[in-house]
């Protein structure tokens, strides 16, 4: 399909696109009610805002067979090895793994501030890696990146950093000053606008980061480990403000990161990484209620310290949620079986609006009562798995 939009950058408020068959009705509806141009999949809208009112997976980066190597023979560093996946537009799409994994090599080759060894990655259907060197700096304002340790000029102040970019691109000075106190506004940090970065909080530095990155109107916003510096509260907001950035500018979001926490408060889909390999990927849910690879499993649990005192026995994880049947599940295995279980973990954590519960389970010694148990919970639809080999 020919497209005169389809290589711009989609601007999707929030109460206009909405998943699903309604979603789409919705946007042609809203087209139609304000004259808006459309095709098939892009609506331009009067004020120049294009909208993008297709539901059907519409990925903004690919990456196809992506490895990336460093060194030569005794000394060679299979970074990124033969990964590949895509990322819906509008998506919230996290790629957890621990340190070492070969995450910011990824990221990085998304932009290609490395290039990959073999594979390729196209962003909005283009394979950056075929672009002149111009093109690719232009190319490149589209994707915004954010940091732990934020990477402020520290000779200027806030408002002086957000003008940055713009100043690079050519903007007015007074123009960009009018913008950066408007990306103030949107981040929250008004009042700072003259302040240094050594003024202010690693959240508040991390807030400044965000607008300098939104000066250019990215389509994507890739953020390596941006909260891993901050403390957990701070966390919370700064993922909190991503979320609404999302939302509100339909800008697609990579996050990166070592803690599942950080994927469960914000992505919708995620891929786990480990030794530059892809181990799996899906829906946070789908990880979180059953991950396949030992990978994930480790990255899943790593956050609940009681498991290392668990060593010898059997445990098992049970996961659940608003959507399974409620029932009180100890209390019953107990009465049913006449054998107590212990429970070593439990949480409840709200997962793309739904609670999701996770308890970790210590049996009791008898193999066969508590392989029964074990069917016991499975025949009630909740997601089991034995823990083995993670303490
Ligand atoms: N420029 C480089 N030269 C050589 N090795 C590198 C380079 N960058 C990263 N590596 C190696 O690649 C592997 C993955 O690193 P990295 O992508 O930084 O992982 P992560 O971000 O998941 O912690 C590590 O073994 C690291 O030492
Ligand atoms: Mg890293």
């Amino acid at each position: 399909m020919n497209c005169r939009y389809s290589r711009r950058y989609y601007f999707i408020p929030a109460a206009v696109c909405t998943v699903g068959e309604g979603g789409t009705r919705l946007s042609t509806a809203f087209a139609a009610a304000s004259g808006a141009e459309m095709c098939q999949r892009h609506i331009l809208c009067p004020g120049g805002r294009i909208i993008h009112g297709r539901n059907d997976m519409d990925p903004i980066i690919q990456v196809e067979h992506v490895s990336k190597i460093f060194g030569e023979k005794d000394r060679r560093v299979d970074a990124v090895n033969d990964v590949s996946f895509e990322v819906e537009r509008g998506d919230i799409f996290g790629i957890i793994g621990l340190s070492g994994a070969g995450k910011s090599t990824l990221v990085r080759c998304l932009n290609l501030l490395e290039r990959p060894t073999s594979g390729r990655v196209l962003i909005d259907g283009t394979d950056l890696a075929g672009l002149s060197a111009r093109e690719l700096r232009q190319r490149r304002q589209n994707i915004g990146m954010i940091f732990q340790h934020f990477n402020l000029l520290m000779q200027r102040n806030v408002t002086d950093n957000i003008c940055f970019p713009m100043e690079i691109a050519g903007v007015k000075k007074q123009d960009a000053k009018k913008r950066a106190a408007e990306l103030l506004q949107i981040v929250g940090l008004e009042e700072k606008a003259k302040a240094y970065p050594a003024q202010l909080s690693g959240g508040q530095k991390q807030r400044v980061a965000i607008a300098r990155v939104l000066a250019n109107n990215p389509a994507i916003l890739l953020c390596d480990e941006a909260t891993s510096a901050l403390d957990p509260q701070t966390t919370k907001s700064i993922l909190a403000l991503l979320k609404q950035i999302n939302e509100e500018y339909g800008i697609t979001i990579v996050v990166i990161t070592h803690e599942m926490s950080v994927v469960q408060q914000i992505c919708r889909h995620v891929a786990v990484l480990d030794h530059g390999r892809l181990e799996e990927s899906g829906t946070v849910e789908e990880l979180f209620r059953s991950p396949k690879t030992e990978a994930a499993r480790r990255l899943i649990i790593s956050g609940t310290e009681q498991i290392s005192r668990m060593r010898g026995k059997r445990t098992i994880r049970v996961t659940f949620s608003n959507h399974t049947a409620f029932e009180p599940i100890i209390g019953n295995i107990t009465l049913e079986f006449k054998t107590p279980v212990n429970i070593l973990y439990a949480d409840t954590k709200t997962i793309n609006g739904n609670a999701e519960g996770e308890m970790i389970l210590q049996l009791p010694e008898s193999q066969e009562i508590a392989d029964r148990m074990i069917q016991y919970i499975r025949d009630r639809n909740l997601g089991v798995e034995e823990l083995k080999n993670y303490v």
